[in-house]
């Protein structure tokens, strides 16, 4: 990890807005991981994403299609990697193979924006990313940022900027 940064989101509107930002910035190619327990507002987060990057219909859970594509000002791939886990309580048991038969490779290539809920491991099989880690507290949310690799330290310098 080269950069970190956290914030304290009161409330949905606050973390719409934060989302939004960020959407802004990113371009096919780069991912965003998601983590957080059931209901932390990862979805909340990703659809914020997607509407600063352009995307106009609502964004809702892909929780069974698993990749959901929208169409911003570029490709907006999210996914939700939730049900390609043996155990959603054990990371190891995500079907890795099953994640990459959704045409990862296409979208890390330059094809899309990725939006990822529940990564788990599959932070370790790609290059650089920006990782979102958001905890409940109450109805605010403690949301952390890192950045892992150059061009995700560039946007989150630009995002904490905005
Ligand atoms: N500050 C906040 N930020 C985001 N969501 C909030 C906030 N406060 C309350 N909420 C509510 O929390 C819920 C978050 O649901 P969401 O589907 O985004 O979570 P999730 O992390 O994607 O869950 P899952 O693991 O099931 O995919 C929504 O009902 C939202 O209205
Ligand atoms: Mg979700």
């Amino acid at each position: 990890m080269t950069e970190a940064y956290e914030w304290r989101v009161d409330d949905e509107v606050e973390m719409r807005r934060l989302g939004e930002r960020l959407g802004a910035l990113l371009r096919p190619g780069d991912a965003v991981l998601l983590e957080g327990p059931m209901g932390a507002g990862k979805t909340t987060f990703a659809a914020a994403v997607g509407k600063g990057a352009g995307v106009t219909q609502p964004m809702t859970s892909p929780t069974y299609v698993l990749r959901q594509e929208h169409r911003g000002r570029f490709r907006v791939a999210h996914f939700d990697l939730y049900r390609l886990y043996g155990d959603p309580e054990r990371p190891e048991t995500l079907d890795v193979e099953g994640v990459w038969a959704l045409g990862l490779d296409d979208d890390l290539a330059g094809g899309a924006i990725l939006l990822i809920e529940w990564p788990g491991p599959l932070a370790d099989e790609i290059d650089a990313y920006l990782r979102i880690l958001i905890r409940p507290e109450g109805a605010s949310r403690r949301v952390r940022a890192e950045a892992w690799g150059k061009r995700p330290e560039l946007i989150l310098k630009e995002w904490t900027a905005s």
